[in-house]
Order: structure tokens, then sequence, then C-alpha cells
């Protein structure tokens, strides 16, 4: 594998080698000695030109983890803030040696741009574009359904007739495409739930079920897995949103909704979660959430994807 820009271009093999990649990884992290000498030598840039807490933080534990070294940009602060370019910003941090980049950006496709431009000579990942994809946002979603499923017989599974339903603001978010295109490659079943004004143009084309009423879908379905979207006020025109009020009351897992769950379905949430608007305390904090976990799990998964992706020679990787 040379870069990760999408889930869509992921092989069930592929996205299986890399789950069972995120296990030994685990175990690693179980030890007292956390670290592997596998990338001492090579350099990974984490290129972020949007926020982040887990994303950014846990590529730079994953990539120390593995012996690398870390260059940390953000936007905020650079010479981006003078007009300073995409391809201009990218190829000063080549410069410096960079072997991988992880790249977030507010644009849709520019991971894509500097994997297939030229303009540098590193493994890209996407971190998360616009509202296109967050590749490892969805593997350390499907990392974390395996284990809860399967438990310790994960290694080489893959979710075959697992129930997903995924909640709330679908047209802004990159974490809803990069979940179905890897769920159905894994087999699970994707049902999303939303407001009319947040489906896009377009999902009826997925290979998901759409559903606009979230009780009626619950009675329905009782899924394995209620995935909770973040409502992304700072991507929304306030003319498309209901009412936060509303969206809570029609939308959101509150307290009743957990109760009416089966108590082994699982709760999870990206983060950062609006407490009280799409999840309440209760769901976010309770046993069957694993928001925590998931956390936890992403570094995981991204020394498994910074070690397919840098480790053994640039031909072995094409
Ligand atoms: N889930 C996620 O991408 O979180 P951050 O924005 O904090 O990286």
């Amino acid at each position: 594998m040379r870069h990760l820009l999408s889930t869509r271009d992921l092989l069930r093999d592929d996205a299986i080698g890399l789950l069972d990649i995120a296990e030994d990884m685990s175990e690693v992290q179980n030890r007292e000695v956390k670290k592997l000498p596998t990338l001492r030598g090579k350099t990974v840039v984490n290129l972020f030109f949007e926020d982040s807490t887990r994303t950014r933080t846990s590529f730079e534990v994953a990539a120390k983890r593995l012996s690398a070294d870390v260059i940390n940009f953000s936007a905020k602060g650079s010479s981006v803030s003078k007009g300073e370019s995409l391809k201009d910003t990218a190829q000063t941090l080549a410069a410096m040696g960079a072997d991988g980049v992880v790249i977030r950006h507010s644009a849709s496709g520019a991971p894509q741009v500097l994997a297939q431009s030229g303009w540098i000579d590193a493994g890209v990942v996407n971190a998360g574009d616009g509202t296109h994809e967050h590749p490892t946002q969805a593997l350390l979603d499907a990392f974390t359904m395996r284990r809860r499923i399967h438990g310790d017989a994960a290694r080489g599974r893959d979710l075959d007739g697992v129930s997903v339903m995924i909640v709330g603001d679908v047209l802004h978010s990159r974490v809803a495409r990069s979940n179905l295109w890897l769920l159905e490659t894994l087999g699970a079943h994707v049902t999303f739930v939303a407001p009319a004004t947040l489906v896009p143009v377009g999902a009826s084309t997925w290979p998901a079920d759409i559903r606009y009423d979230l009780d009626a879908a619950l009675a329905e379905v009782q899924p394995d897995v209620m995935m909770m979207l973040r409502i992304q006020q700072e991507r929304m025109n306030a003319a498309f949103f209901p009412t936060t009020r509303e969206y809570s009351r029609q939308w959101g897992l509150d307290d009743e909704r957990l109760l009416a769950l089966r108590p082994d379905s699982i709760v999870m949430h990206p983060g950062p979660m609006n407490r009280g608007l799409e999840i309440s305390s209760r769901a976010a904090d309770s046993a069957q959430s694993t928001v925590i976990e998931q956390v936890a799990n992403g570094v995981s998964i991204r020394m498994a994807v910074l070690y397919s992706l840098l480790s053994g020679d640039r031909e072995a990787r094409s």
C-alpha cells in the first residue's frame, strides 16, 4: 500500500490485514515497553489544516511508538495565514525529509491531490478531508466492533451480518462515508437515520437503508451497533438545520432510547461529542459505550497504517 486515501479503495483482504496488524500493535501497547524500532530513521509529518484532538495526537503517538521522527504542522500560526499554498507548504515540509504525510484539510480531495500530483515523494494518509472521507476513523470503528463482537477470536474475521445504525448529520460526515464503504466491504449492513435536511443528495444510490424516523427504525432494526454522528454546526447553513431542541428530541440518543437498545448492542461516537444534543451523558458514559475504547484503538490502527505504508522499501509498497 502506497497511500491510504479512502476506504472505498480497500479490498476485503487488505482491510482485514490492517485490522489484524492493529491487533498485533494493540498487544505491543499492553507491554511495559510500548515501542517498536520498525520506523527508526523515518519521518512522519502531521499536516493539519483543520482542528483535531484525537486524530492528530494519535498519529503522533502511533509514529513515535514505531520510533519514527514526527513533525507536527498546524495551519494556525503558520505561513498558510500569509497565503502559502498547499503545494508550497507540502513541498517545504517534504524538503525536510518526510517519508509519510498525514493530512487533514477542509477541502474534499486535498489528500488525493497531494498523493497524485507528484509534488512530494511520500506516502500520504488521509486524516479527514472536508465531507469526503476519514479512513482511519472507519478502520478504528471496524476494529472496535470486531473486538466487541468476536472478542479474542477477532483475528481474520469480517463483520458479516452485523447491523450498524448510523444516526445524525450524514450530510457533512466524512466518518459516515468512510464507515459505509468499509462496513459494506466487511459484510455489515448499514442503516442511516437522519433528518431529511441532513441526508446528502445521491444517498439513495448508496448500499444502505435510509430512514428518517429514529424510533420506528430502532424498533424495527434493533441494531448491533448504534453510531451517533456529531452535528457539525460549523459546516451548517442554519436554514437547513432543525432546531437543536427538535434535533435532540427526534434524533438524539437520550436516556429513554438507550434503554430501548438491546443490552448487548454497542454505542459508538467518533468524537468530539455534543453531549445533550446527539447523545446524552448517560449514553456516552454507559457500559455499552465504546467512545474511550475507540480512542485507544485509534493508536493501534494508526500504527498499523503507518507500518503498512512506511516499513519496507518503496518498490514493495507501490
Ligand atoms: N474523530 C475525530 O476525527 O476527532 P478529532 O477531530 O478530534 O481528530
